[in-house]
């Protein structure tokens, strides 16, 4: 199906202008497609991740996207003393963070029973621990300094909500860092900190496709075949609706989780929609005749 995708960014391009936002996970994938995009909106952008080769070349490259500064430092967001570390210096660079952007995450299928508890614990410890860890930091220091008018934005998933067979760790995780969001919009709005998150489905990405799909795994299944849409997402969708979740027109959005999907998951959902494989002919000959 032809893609009637819009992929400008939709927002004015001073719309974080003197605004600062730490993505983690912010130098591959669609962390690195938010924080371009941010920048072409007027951001200054923090970026973290476990390697600093891919920092300096992910900042190398999102330079020309914005006159923003990019602030990069090297953190295992599960070392809760490496990050409070990497974002006392994003706040020493900058002044101040005013979103944070938990998108760092790890992630393989894998039968359940055939997992080590080790392997089982570096998918929970980055998604839910690191996610925990960014939260706690940056939130202990925006009460503290009276700060208002943050944001965190969760990178969630649609099996947050549903669960999934294959990828337990991951599923039990963001489930996690779901009910995290939608817990800290009632106790920290009166901090002025506001929570979203974006369940996104299937995007491209190196990371996720080399983990959730070896060996061309989406092509011999016909992963596709499960969105209604018939695509997969486009990286400037998802970095528009960050855009927006982030901003102040949505000021009034908190505790949300949005779902961008192009309706994959209901499509697993609904009770009769397997009759999706039902062609003319065989609805034609199965109306009873009057
Ligand atoms: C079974 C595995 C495994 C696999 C690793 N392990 N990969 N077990 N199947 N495919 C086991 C190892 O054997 C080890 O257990 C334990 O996991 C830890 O492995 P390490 O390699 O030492 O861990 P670490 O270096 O910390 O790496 C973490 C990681 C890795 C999660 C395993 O894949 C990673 O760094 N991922 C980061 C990026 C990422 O995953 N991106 C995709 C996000 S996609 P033992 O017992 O041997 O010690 C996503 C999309 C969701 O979230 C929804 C899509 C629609
Ligand atoms: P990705 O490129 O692999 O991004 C994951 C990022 O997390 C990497 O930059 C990685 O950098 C960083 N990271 C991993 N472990 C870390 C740690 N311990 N400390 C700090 N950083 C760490 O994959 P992606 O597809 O863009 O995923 C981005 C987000 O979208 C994730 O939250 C994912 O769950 C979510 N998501 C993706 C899809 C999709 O289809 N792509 C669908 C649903 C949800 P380093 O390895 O350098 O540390």
């Amino acid at each position: 199906m032809k893609s009637l995708a819009k992929t400008n960014a939709m927002l004015a391009s001073d719309t974080f202008k003197d605004k600062t936002v730490l993505i983690t996970g912010g130098a591959t994938g669609l962390g690195f497609s938010m924080g371009k995009m941010l920048l072409e909106l007027g951001a200054n952008l923090c970026i973290m991740s476990r390697k600093q080769e891919s920092l300096e070349s992910a900042k190398k490259e999102l330079q020309s996207a914005g006159s923003g500064s990019i602030w990069i430092h090297t953190c295992d967001v599960r070392d809760s003393k490496e990050v409070e570390t990497a974002i006392a210096y994003f706040i020493k660079q900058a002044g101040e963070i005013d979103a944070l952007v938990n998108n760092a995450a790890g992630n393989f299928i894998a039968p359940t029973a055939s997992l080590s508890h080790n392997a089982f614990d570096a998918v929970l410890d980055i998604v839910l621990k690191g996610s925990k860890n960014c939260t706690m930091t940056l939130g202990k220091h925006w009460i503290a300094s009276g700060a208002q008018h943050k944001t965190i934005l969760n990178i969630v998933t649609t099996y947050a909500s549903t669960g999934s067979a294959f990828v337990v760790p991951s599923a039990m995780a963001k489930a996690g860092v779901l009910a995290m969001t939608r817990s800290l919009a009632v106790e920290w709005a009166k901090y002025g900190i506001r929570q979203v998150a974006i369940a996104p489905g299937p995007f491209p990405t190196e990371g996720a496709w080399e983990r959730l799909f070896p060996g061309g795994l989406d092509k011999k299944l016909g992963v596709i075949n499960k969105i209604p849409l018939k695509r997969p997402g486009d990286h400037r969708e998802l970095a528009n609706l960050a855009s927006y979740l982030l901003s102040d027109y949505a000021a009034y959005i908190n505790g949300e989780v949005i779902t961008i999907d192009g309706g994959e998951w209901l499509q697993g959902a609904g009770e009769m929609n397997f009759l999706l494989q039902l062609t003319d002919e065989q609805w034609a000959s199965l109306r009873p005749s009057s």
